[in-house]
C-alpha cells in the first residue's frame, strides 16, 4: 500500500518484510552487558569541567566483520555525564569527525545557545564549550548530535550517552545508586547489519524510519547483567531512531516505575509494563530472588504502529546465587506541584500529520512562535496518522494535563519531555519556559522519530522578556 501523506508518497506495507528481532525465546544472552564508563571531571574555580570528544572508530557486533561507527571518547556511544543540581557545568566538546555536529542536552533547563540545536554546528576540528548551572530536579537525561536533516545518521552511528542529574531530594530516598551494580543505565537501539558488518540503514525504510533486527543494549548484543543485589534499578532509555518498545518481563512480573524524562514520580507506580518512544527514559526497579534468571523483553506496544512487530528480547538479568539486602522502596517519592492551567497565559495546538507540524515544515530562519519567559501555556498535541509520532519539546520539563480529556495514566504523572502520541488522541500539556531570554537563538519543538525530524518535523521558537522584540538569527552558512 502506499500512504499519502504530506504530498509525499511513502511506502506502508502489510510490514511483512520490516526488520524484526528475533523472537522472544531465542536470544542467547551470551554476552555481558557493556556499562558506559562515568565521565570525569574536574572542578575547577566553582565549575565543574567535562571533555568530550566525537569522532570515529570500529566496533565490534557481530561475526561478520567489525561495524565502522561513530563514538564519544570511544568508538561506540559516550560516557555518562553526572552532575548535581545547583552545580555550573561546562563541557568542551571536541569535534573530531570530518563533518559538522552539534551535541544537544535532551531533557536540560539551559539558555538556548548552551542547548546544542541545529543552531550550534561544530565545524570538524573544531570544539565548542557550552556551559550553564543544573537547576532541575534529579532526572536520567542523555545528550546526542542535532545537526540540520542529519540527526539520525550520527545517532544511529553512535553518537549518544547519558547524562544524570542528581539532587538532594533523590539522595534522601533510600533507592539503588551504586552505578553499574544496582544503578544501570539502559541505551536501547535496533540496528541491522550488511554483509560486511556496516550498519545497514535502508531496507527497513518506511513511514517512520528505520527499524533494525537486531536489539543493542549500551552497545551489547544479546546482553546479559549480572545481579548481585535484592533490587536493580534500570534506567532505561530509547535510543532507537525509530522503533517503539513497550517493557515487560518475560514472566510477567511487576516492578515498580519510579521516574520518568524528567525526574522522578511522586510514588512508585506498580505496573508490569513500560511503553516508551524514541527519546523517552523511565526509571524501574525490579525485585529478583537468588539465583534467578529475569528477561526483559519488549511486546509489541501496537501491531498497528510497527506492523509485523511481534515480542522480542532485550536483556537478561541473572541474580547471583546470595544477593545483597536492598532497602525497601518508599511509598512516596518527591513532591510534584499540582499541574494547574488557571494561570496560563497561552494556548497553542500542534497537528502532527506526515513529516508536518501544522502543515509547515522545519525553517532555521523562522521562529514558529515567541513566548514570553517565566509564564505558563497549555499545548494541545494531536497526532493525525494512524502511525507513530511523538512530541519532544527543549529547555522544559512538562505535565500532561489530560488526554482525550481525561486524567492521564499514573506514569504520564510526572515531568515529560518527550511524549508518544497515539493516532487520535488529544494530549494537552502544561508548558513553563523559565530563566532563560534569548531573543536570537531558538528552542526546537519537534517528533523525536529522528527521520521524521531530519525530514522537517520539527519547529522553533524563542523566549523573550516581556516587551523584547525578537531577532531570530540564522545560523551562519545555512541557506534553506
Ligand atoms: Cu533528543 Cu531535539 O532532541
Ligand atoms: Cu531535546
Ligand atoms: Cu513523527
Amino acid at each position: 500500500a502506499v500512504l499519502v501523506v504530506g504530498g509525499a508518497a511513502v511506502w506502508f506495507g502489510a510490514g511483512a518484510s520490516r526488520p524484526t528481532p528475533p523472537p522472544a525465546g531465542a536470544a542467547s544472552f551470551d554476552r555481558p552487558l557493556r556499562i558506559p564508563e562515568l565521565a570525569e571531571s574536574i572542578v575547577r574555580d566553582g565549575v565543574r569541567v567535562f571533555e568530550l570528544e566525537a569522532g570515529a572508530g570500529r566496533t565490534s557486533f557481530v561475526p561478520q566483520g567489525d561495524t565502522p561507527t561513530l563514538g564519544y571518547d570511544g568508538a561506540y556511544l559516550g560516557p555518562t555525564l553526572v552532575a548535581a543540581r545547583g552545580e555550573r557545568v561546562r563541557v568542551r566538546v571536541q569535534n573530531g569527525l570530518d563533518v559538522s555536529t552539534t551535541v544537544h542536552w535532551h531533557g536540560m533547563h539551559l539558555p538556548a545557545a548552551m542547548d546544542g540545536g541545529p543552531h550550534s554546528p561544530i565545524p570538524a576540528g573544531a570544539s565548542w564549550t557550552p556551559e550553564w548551572t543544573i537547576d532541575q530536579p534529579a532526572a536520567s537525561l542523555w545528550y546526542h548530535p542535532h545537526l540540520h536533516g542529519r540527526t539520525r545518521e550520527q545517532v544511529d552511528a553512535g553518537l549518544a550517552g547519558m547524562f544524570l542529574v542528581t539532587d538532594d531530594a533523590e539522595a534522601s530516598l533510600p533507592l539503588p545508586r551504586t552505578y553499574g551494580v544496582d544503578d544501570v543505565p539502559l541505551i536501547v537501539q535496533d540496528r541491522s547489519f550488511g554483509a560486511d558488518g556496516g550498519f545497514a540503514g535502508g531496507p527497513g525504510m518506511q513511514f517512520d524510519g528505520a527499524l533494525g533486527d537486531t536489539i543493542l543494549v549500551n552497545g551489547t548484543v544479546t546482553p546479559h547483567l549480572a545481579v548481585s543485589t535484592e533490587r536493580v534499578r534500570l534506567r532505561l532509555l530509547n535510543g532507537s531512531s525509530a522503533r517503539m518498545y513497550d517493557f515487560v518481563f518475560a514472566d510477567g512480573r511487576e516492578f515498580s516505575l519510579i521516574g520518568t524524562d524528567g525526574g522522578l514520580l511522586a510514588a512508585p507506580v506498580r505496573t508490569t509494563s513500560v511503553p516508551l518512544s524514541p527519546g523517552e527514559r523511565a526509571e524501574i526497579v525490579v525485585e529478583l530472588s537468588p539465583g534467578e534468571d529475569a528477561v526483559l523483553r519488549s511486546r509489541a506496544p501496537d501491531p498497528a504502529l510497527h506492523a509485523g512487530a511481534a515480542a522480542f528480547d532485550v536483556l537478561q538479568l541473572r541474580a547471583a546465587a546470595s544477593l545483597a539486602p536492598s532497602p525497601e522502596l518508599p511509598e512516596t517519592l518527591v513532591p510534584l506541584p499540582a499541574a494547574d492551567d488557571a494561570d496560563a497565559a497561552a494556548q497553542r495546538t500542534f497537528v502532527m500529520s506526515g513529516h508536518s507540524i501544522n502543515e509547515r515544515q522545519m525553517d532555521l530562519g523562522r521562529a514558529d512562535f515567541v513566548t514570553e519567559v517565566d509564564t505558563t501555556e497549555v499545548w494541545t498535541v494531536r497526532n493525525e496518522n494512524p502511525l507513530p509520532h511523538s512530541f519532544h519539546v527543549h529547555d522544559t520539563q512538562f505535565r500532561v494535563l489530560t488526554v482525550d480529556g481525561g486524567p492521564p495514566p499514573r506514569r504520564l504523572s510526572g515531568w515529560k519531555d518527550t511524549i508518544a502520541l497515539e493516532w487520535n488522541r488529544e494530549y494537552r500539556l502544561l508548558v513553563t519556559f523559565e530563566d532563560y531570554a534569548d531573543p536570537t537563538t531558538p528552542y526546537m519543538y519537534h517528533c523525536h522519530l529522528l527521520w521524521h525530524e531530519d525530514q522537517g518535523m520539527m519547529g522553533q521558537f524563542l523566549v523573550v522578556e516581556p516587551g523584547q522584540q525578537p531577532d531570530l538569527r540564522r545560523p551562519e552558512g545555512d541557506t534553506d
